[in-house]
């Protein structure tokens, strides 16, 4: 479904992916794992259109999307959850996710969506009339994944969906993550936060200053040593897992 090949990514003279290739198949949840500054958003960034790859392609369904612009992006069927939420804090949840759905005219259509985006987050209707920026941080990211959903997408990039919340929250914002996926959901997940996101994951890639540095299953990234001991919590290496920068 989704397939990149060599993508060098620069900001000015700064080159943030050096040579990335990765894939995702329809109906995968495939994980990208990295420390800061790895360049994680800058993949989610290149997909969806918002920074222009200098070299290397990017083809989404057979369609090559590495000079499309970011709205031709959307309208191909890719939804981008940013880093840190980034809904419209002024508005009620309710017109955050109607701005999610722009893209929608026929009416009847908006409001099946809108109703089933909110099976999934039940508080969000609850909610619907409360401005949302004083919704706490976990229904925050909740509405952020919830607008994405609104366009039905094919391919949900969900940029570190658990930073900042509480152990709980993270829980939770994980199991609905599992759930969109084993609802047929295809979905590329950038993630500090390994143990949870490779154990849901169908397949992990493991960025390191730019490029990718290994690659693999759960079980097969979890045979890696260092992985284990950067990443798992396990070995004595924990305390130094931004060592793995350089
Ligand atoms: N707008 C920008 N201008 C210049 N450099 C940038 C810009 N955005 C990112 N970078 C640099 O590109 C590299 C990759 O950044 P990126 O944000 O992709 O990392 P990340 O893996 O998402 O990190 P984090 O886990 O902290 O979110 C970093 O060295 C960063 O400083
Ligand atoms: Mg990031």
């Amino acid at each position: 479904m989704l397939k990149m090949v060599g993508v060098e990514t620069f900001y000015g003279k700064i080159k943030a992916l050096h040579g990335v290739s990765l894939g995702v198949e329809e109906g995968q949840l495939v994980c990208i794992l990295g420390a800061n500054g790895a360049g994680k958003t800058t993949i989610l960034k290149t997909i969806c259109g918002i920074t222009e790859p200098e070299y290397g392609t990017i083809h989404f369904n057979d369609v090559q999307i590495n000079h499309k612009d970011p709205e031709e992006i959307i309208e191909l069927g890719i939804s981008h959850v940013p880093e840190n939420r980034r809904i419209f804090p002024e508005l009620t949840v309710y017109e955050n996710l109607l701005m999610g759905g722009f893209l929608i005219k026929d009416k009847e259509l908006f409001v099946e969506r809108y109703e089933k985006v909110t099976n999934y987050f039940p508080i969000l209707s609850k909610r619907a009339s409360q401005q949302a920026g004083t919704l706490s941080g976990g229904e925050q990211q909740m509405l952020a994944i919830a607008r994405a959903l609104m366009l039905d997408p094919k391919l949900l990039l969900l940029d570190e969906p658990s930073l900042g919340l509480s152990p709980k929250l993270v829980q939770e914002i994980f199991s609905i993550i599992k759930d969109l996926h084993q609802s047929g959901v295809t979905i590329l997940l950038v993630e500090q936060n390994v143990n949870h996101a490779l154990k849901i994951a169908d397949y992990g890639y493991v960025l390191t200053s730019g490029k990718i540095f290994l690659s693999g299953t759960y079980d097969e990234l979890y045979e890696e040593e260092k992985v284990r001991e950067m990443y798992l919590g396990e070995g004595k290496y924990v305390r130094r897992a931004s060592l793995w920068r350089s």
